[in-house]
């Protein structure tokens, strides 16, 4: 175990190489794989842009996920989502991220309808990794032939021919993640996929499935709250020329202000089993979403727009996927890109938060094992 001493410089390290713009695309030529040509002229990038490897896609996505799945609301009716999506593409997000397992399967037939009509203009993030038995999640499963027939099914929801992000979602502890590249590997040559992503994953795991395949993209909670990867994972990411996508970036809502100190959840509901989603977690986070508020007014911006922001001010590579349900949200996060830190700010920033005790987070050694 790292003592706490350890742990504060490893953070202080990575606070300062994200205000230098290090730890990211200056180490990226010694990565294993070739380094994008794009990545390393990220600068000269059209506005509103990254790169994630050598995938361009825009600054902000789009998650998905809570339109079907249930997860934060009851499965939203198809005729009220597919605006959303569409209203999104209008906005100027061309990345969309779903899963097999949201719903399960329909929201990637949700996602592969709405975007249809634009197919060719943007990209689309889906993840396998799970069994289903009777149309229920049921267990890990990488078994090359499972991942096999798992694509074909995702490429008829998706109304596509190929997968540009394909995401191993969860480790299968049964299957070593080399195996899992070597498939992903196959797929691409074939045409059915074109990248590969790694979901909730350890830095060793990164290393060893991004020697059998070029990682483009890492997937994984990262947020004002929930700040465990700044223990190693990004910062591997960024040495090998692997791009970020944090998810639960305004903390489930929880950083958009859309909670308060009284909110409570049933025992059904998905909230009710994180733990900083208990009473007392919520109270103990509470002066952090007032600081929160202070910097939204400092900046002119919105509670949502300062998580988003500021995830995006880490690294250049980090690309968030807020997840809605709702075109004025997204209209809300997109409006991140306009609010700009100065070093000096980030720095004050991240003083002050890290002066708040935090409830129900991962410890820095969570980071380090695969999910
Ligand atoms: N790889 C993984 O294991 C994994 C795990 C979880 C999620 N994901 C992906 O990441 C995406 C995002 O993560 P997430 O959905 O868990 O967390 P999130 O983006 O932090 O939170 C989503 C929640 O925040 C609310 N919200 C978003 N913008 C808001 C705004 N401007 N104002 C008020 N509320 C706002 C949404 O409610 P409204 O609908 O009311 O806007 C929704 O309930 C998912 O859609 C999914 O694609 C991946």
């Amino acid at each position: 175990m790292k003592d706490s001493k350890q742990t504060n410089e490893g953070r202080r390290d990575f606070a300062l190489k994200s205000i230098l713009g290090l730890g990211g695309l200056a180490i990226a030529a010694n990565a294993t794989a070739a380094a994008p040509k794009r990545a390393s002229s990220n600068l000269t990038l059209p506005e509103g842009k990254r790169m994630l490897g050598n995938l361009e896609v825009s600054a902000i996505g789009l998650g998905c996920m809570s339109m079907k799945s249930g997860s934060y609301n009851p499965p939203r009716d198809k005729k009220e989502m597919i605006p959303v999506i569409r209203g999104a593409v209008d906005l100027g997000v061309t990345f969309f991220d779903t899963a097999e397992v949201y719903g399960p399967f329909t929201d990637e037939e949700l996602v592969g309808e709405a975007l249809q009509p634009v197919r060719n203009e943007v990209v689309i993030a889906s993840k396998f990794g799970f069994d289903f038995t009777n149309g229920n999640r049921a267990g890990r499963n990488s078994k090359p032939e499972h991942i096999r027939k798992a694509v074909e099914g995702m490429l008829k929801r998706l109304r596509t021919d190929r997968i540009d992000l394909l995401y191993l979602h969860r480790v299968d502890p049964d299957v070593p993640v080399e195996e899992v590249a070597g498939v992903v590997k196959e797929l691409i040559k074939e045409g059915k996929a074109l990248h590969f992503g790694l979901s909730e994953v350890s830095p060793t795991t990164i290393k060893k499935a991004h020697t059998e395949l070029r990682v483009t993209a890492v997937q994984s909670e990262y947020s004002l709250i929930e700040r465990v990867l700044e223990n190693q994972v990004i910062d591997t990411c960024g040495e090998l020329g692997i791009g970020f996508v944090p998810w639960g970036a305004v903390n489930r809502g929880f950083l958009a202000d859309k909670f308060n100190e009284y909110s409570r959840f049933s025992d059904d509901s998905r909230f009710s089993s994180v733990p900083y989603f208990t009473p007392e977690a919520i109270k103990a986070h509470m002066p952090l979403l007032s600081l929160v508020r202070e910097w939204a007014l400092k900046k002119q911006a919105t509670p949502a727009q300062i998580a988003l922001a500021w995830v995006m001010a880490q690294k250049p590579y980090i690309v968030p996927i807020p997840g809605t349900t709702k075109l004025h949200h997204m209209k809300e996060n997109m409006g991140a890109l306009t609010v700009k830190f100065t070093p000096e700010e980030l720095l004050e920033f991240r003083t002050q938060f890290e002066k708040i005790p935090l409830v129900g987070v991962r410890t820095p050694e969570t980071a380090l094992v695969d999910r």
